[in-house]
């Protein structure tokens, strides 16, 4: 049976996708710092068919990591996939962002990232076998503004995978990239109302906010799992965008 690592396990897309690769024999061990939602997520993927393993993950935290993996390879053993998933966004100007919010939104949107791909990768590499995928934002081809840091990460994210991608061909090595439009999960929750009013009618004004539909998050989880089900004996980048359709109203 495959194996997946799984970051930001705890709830949206990260939670959907270990229900819907349990479902499909997968054993998994899932990351995130809330490890009671995490252990809810872990039953219902058990639930679903497969093996699932709760962990704590900060992955902001270079010591987090390293636990967070050792823990990962003695529960379930090699790991065929990283789904390299956890996010955060600060929304609004610049100007208005702390020093600190900056380097925190940084950390987990592009540097967790690098750090988790590379932890990944020594084992990938000596296996000849693996894929890396990343769960990137429409925003990295369509800039939204009151959203600057987030937005050049998953620029950056993606930039990130296709020279993993070159780099790591020779080993058999695949990395996959969903680019994904607005999302039905909790990302952003922690935003005002009037924060969140400002930002989304700045975007209509530039023309960004072309639908108030959302892409159900069962559908997001299903397609990064029918990605990776595509043989990826060759190694090589796939990229797919996922955008919401637009009901008439
Ligand atoms: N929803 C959208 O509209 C949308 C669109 C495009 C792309 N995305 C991307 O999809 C990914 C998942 O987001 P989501 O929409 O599913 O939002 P979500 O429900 O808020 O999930 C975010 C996940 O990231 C985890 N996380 C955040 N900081 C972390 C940290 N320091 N260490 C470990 N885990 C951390 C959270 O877990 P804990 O808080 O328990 O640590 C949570 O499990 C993100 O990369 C986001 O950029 C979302």
């Amino acid at each position: 049976m495959p194996t997946a690592v799984i970051t930001g396990a705890s709830s949206g897309i990260g939670a959907a996708l270990a229900v819907e690769l349990a479902a499909r024999g997968w054993t998994l061990a899932l990351g995130a710092r809330r490890v009671e939602r995490l252990e809810e997520v872990a039953r219902a993927a058990r639930e679903a068919g497969g093996q699932a393993h709760a962990l704590a993950l900060d992955v902001t935290d270079p010591a987090s990591i390293e636990s967070f993996w050792r823990g990962a390879e003695a529960r379930i053993g090699e790991i065929d996939a990283l789904i390299s998933n956890a996010g955060h966004a600060t929304l609004g100007p610049l100007v208005e962002c702390s020093d600190a919010e900056l380097a925190a939104d940084v950390t987990v949107n592009l540097l967790s990232h690098l750090w988790m791909a590379k932890r990944a990768l020594a084992k990938m590499i000596e296996r000849h076998r693996g894929d890396l995928v990343f769960v990137g934002s429409d925003v990295a081809v369509r800039p939204k503004p009151e959203l600057a840091t987030y937005t050049a990460c998953k620029a950056g994210l993606e930039a990130l995978a296709r020279s993993l991608a070159m780099e790591t061909h020779d080993f058999g090595i695949r990395t996959l990239v969903a680019r994904l439009g607005a999302t039905a999960t909790e990302f952003g929750a922690d935003l005002s109302d009037a924060r969140r009013g400002a930002a989304v009618g700045l975007w209509q004004r530039w023309g960004l906010h072309l639908t108030l539909d959302l892409v159900a998050v069962q559908r997001a989880a299903k397609a990064i799992a029918d990605a990776l089900a595509i043989p990826a004996s060759e190694g090589g980048i796939v990229l797919f965008e996922l955008l919401p359709t637009p009901t008439p109203r």
